[in-house]
């Protein structure tokens, strides 16, 4: 396709994406274990797309305070690179005129895959407003890559999670399978406030089983045993099973010192509130911590958290 004219264009397209938890298996999924993830649709990113008469691309993000035209950002930043793939995709040289508006209610560096939440949206938008069609393959693959902008060595269960909006059992590499529970189960999610990046904390566990390569392969394997189980809980209908597995995981992630106090103090808040069992999510270090409790007992779980310094709580249902 070499040029675009206003007419070749959908005026006006809108786009979302979820935000996600990994429930099981976070680290050692960088390191080929299985992990579990699902979406969460209360928080997400929103991308529209407007065909302009202004020239040029321009992005309004009002939550990280970018206003600008594409060509003033460098070609590796995460939303220049998402426009600039699916221009590269598509083969247009002539770039249309746009106003792309990106907003999110997922907070940035918390675990919830915010940046894979706002190239998925952005992608999607754009694909729309230029009419065509990609495969959610091909859109996974281009936030993999702009995963790796952000994170470094990420496993790519972010972007797999974000881009297929379902829940998934993901080995690096390997194999991406959704799942279904036999019961839906409530998940209640607790912000520490803490801004933490993954690339940091994903950093730091290499350089650790670098120097430890016995004890932390260990950790995973100990990790890919609970992911396993708890796959097998949640599809036999048994989520009651998964309280005990998470804490099992939160504690061999506190091993890999990814945990810290304040996640700590809420993983202890939600427990002692009733959750069956709770663990940090994501990268860890900051960010959000998650507990398994009865539907009837989510709010207080969730009071509880905020009572013990959440920052904001999140009550979500896994189907
Ligand atoms: C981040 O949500 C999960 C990590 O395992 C990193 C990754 O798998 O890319 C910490």
């Amino acid at each position: 396709m070499d040029s675009y004219s206003i007419g070749d264009l959908l005026p006006f397209v809108k786009a979302s994406a979820p935000g996600k938890i990994i429930l099981f298996g976070e680290h050692a999924a960088v390191y080929g274990r299985p992990a579990l993830a699902v979406p969460v649709a209360q928080v997400h990113a929103d991308v529209e797309v407007l065909a302009s008469t202004r020239k040029g691309i321009w992005i309004d993000a009002p939550d990280i305070g970018l206003h600008t035209e594409l060509g003033t950002l460098p070609p590796d930043h995460p939303i220049a690179c998402a426009i600039l793939q699916v221009f590269q995709l598509v083969g247009i040289s002539n770039r249309p005129d746009l106003t792309i508006s990106i907003v999110s209610s997922i907070p940035v560096a918390a675990g919830l895959g915010s940046g894979a939440a706002v190239s998925t949206a952005l992608i999607k938008a754009l694909a729309l407003s230029l009419d065509i069609s990609l495969p959610l393959e091909q859109i996974n693959q281009i936030v993999y890559e702009i995963e790796k902008l952000h994170h470094g060595t990420p496993s790519g269960i972010d972007n797999t999670v974000i881009t297929y909006n379902r829940p998934v059992f993901f080995i690096k590499d390997v194999s991406m399978e959704p799942f279904k529970a036999g019961k839906p189960f409530t998940v209640v999610i607790g912000d520490t406030g803490v801004p933490a990046l993954t690339r940091e904390s994903v950093g730091d566990v290499k350089r650790l089983r670098e120097a430890n390569m016995k004890h932390f392969e260990t950790l995973f394997n100990e990790i890919a045993r609970l992911s396993l189980a708890a796959r097998t809980a949640i599809e036999n209908g048994e989520p009651f099973l998964l309280g005990g597995l998470m804490d099992q995981n939160h504690a061999l992630l506190q091993e890999m010192t990814v945990s810290s106090p304040e996640l700590d103090r809420l993983v202890n808040a939600a427990r002692e509130a009733g959750a069956h069992g709770a663990k940090l999510s994501g990268g860890g270090r900051g960010g959000n911590m998650i507990a398994l409790a009865d539907e009837n007992k989510a709010e207080h779980v969730a009071q509880a958290l905020i009572a013990a310094g959440a920052k904001q709580s999140i009550i979500t249902q896994v189907s």
